[in-house]
């Protein structure tokens, strides 16, 4: 296998995300509303999950492929039993010129201050933590489960301490319900190391009922906080394919970052491919079907490695989605709302 694999839009890729359960202790509005993620609700029985082993020997045919970034997701993927094993499974891989990968994991943070050093011990390099809200009634509000600020705010501060800072906190904004909640969140992360992230709420899945009026655009959350008389900067981009645009506080140390998903997509570089539960593979996170690798992996005579490389090859290399940028230029999408996958199956 050779590195350097490009899409039908010259697009190479670089970061693999691999969801490890499709379950979740919370209930977010925007993810996974109560009245459908219900006791009826059928999760993937535990036979279709993929072993730490299949994880782990697909992701190094992805890093051969050229994958430098692995992040874990779920659902909430500090509910997978012994994610620290995998974690170390995968924080041993190394790209052709012999680096680490960068290897990270996004949680709600409910685990993370029981987790943290022992995620840390297992080769974890660092942690996003989804936190919508700074006012203990708001947040409840999101999560639907009566679920306290603190507790977050416990879980990112025992993350910095292990290690796995800075630690980047990611707020989806849904108007009426938390955008009364953007000056504060700015104001209480300006001081810190921590990377606040506003995203703007997205058409993701077929269950959170999404309606664009929900939708708080990134340039109106610019000039919130700027209302607000927050001083900001812009920042150039970390890497080719970010998804936030980058703020410095002037007066500050923190940093802040802006998600437009929605009304700024960024399609053109998205050098990202997903790994769901069971072994399906979606080259966009609208995409309404994956390619199922489970025959490749379990069927009577397995495949070799170099077979599963051509496979995974193939399908990269016919990739052509660009689903947010065809849906803002109000080109027609070729994704119809009731199949879509959703955020809880593929995670973020
Ligand atoms: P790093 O820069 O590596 O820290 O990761 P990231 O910026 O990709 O961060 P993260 O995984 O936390 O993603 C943040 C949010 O961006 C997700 O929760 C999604 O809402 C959104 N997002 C991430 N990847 C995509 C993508 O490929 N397409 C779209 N439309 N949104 C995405
Ligand atoms: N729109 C935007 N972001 C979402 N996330 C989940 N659902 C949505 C949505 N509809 C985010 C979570 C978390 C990550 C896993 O994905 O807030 O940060
Ligand atoms: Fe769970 Fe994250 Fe979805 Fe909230 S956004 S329900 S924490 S998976
Ligand atoms: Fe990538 Fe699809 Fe998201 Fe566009 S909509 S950035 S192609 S995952």
């Amino acid at each position: 296998v050779t590195g350097q694999l490009l899409d039908s839009l010259q697009r190479p890729l670089r970061d693999l995300r691999i969801s490890v359960t499709d379950r979740c202790n919370f209930r977010c509005v925007y993810c996974m509303p109560k009245e459908i993620f219900d006791q009826n609700y059928r999760y993937l029985p535990h036979a279709d999950l993929l072993s730490f082993e299949e994880i782990t020997r697909l992701a190094r045919i992805f890093v051969a492929h050229g994958v430098k970034k692995i992040r874990l997701t779920g659902g909430e993927p500090l509910l997978r039993k012994n994610i620290e094993q995998l974690i170390s499974m995968l924080s041993g891989l190394r790209t052709q010129d012999g680096s680490p990968i960068d290897l990270s994991l996004t949680t709600n943070g409910s685990l993370l201050a029981k987790k943290a050093v022992s995620l840390k011990n297992a080769g974890l390099g660092r942690v996003t933590v989804s936190l919508d809200a700074i006012s203990d009634e708001i947040f409840k509000r999101m999560n639907d489960v009566d679920y306290s600020v603190d507790q977050v705010l416990a879980g990112i501060a025992a993350a910095e301490a292990a290690g796995l800072g800075p630690v980047k906190v990611n707020m989806v904004v849904k108007a009426g319900i938390n955008d009364s909640q953007i000056v504060p969140m700015a104001e209480y992360f300006k001081h810190s190391a921590h990377i606040l992230r506003f995203i703007e709420y997205m058409d993701v899945g077929a269950s959170n009922g999404w309606r664009m009026g929900e939708v708080v655009t990134a340039d109106q959350i610019l000039q919130r906080l700027q209302q607000a008389g927050m001083l900001l900067t812009a920042l150039d981009a970390n890497y080719a394919g970010e998804t936030a645009r980058r703020w410095k506080h002037q007066q500050y140390a923190g940093e802040i970052g802006i998600i437009s998903s929605v009304t700024q997509a960024f399609c053109g570089d998205c050098s990202r491919i997903r790994l769901s539960t069971e072994g399906q593979l979606y080259t966009c996170l609208f995409a309404t079907r994956g390619y199922d690798l489970r025959p490749l992996l379990r069927a009577a005579r397995v495949s070799s490695d170099q077979e599963l490389a051509n496979g995974i090859a193939g399908v990269w290399q016919q990739r052509d989605d660009r689903y947010s940028e065809l849906r803002s230029s109000g080109l027609s999408t070729p994704t119809s709302a009731d199949k879509k996958i959703e955020m809880s199956y593929i995670g973020g």
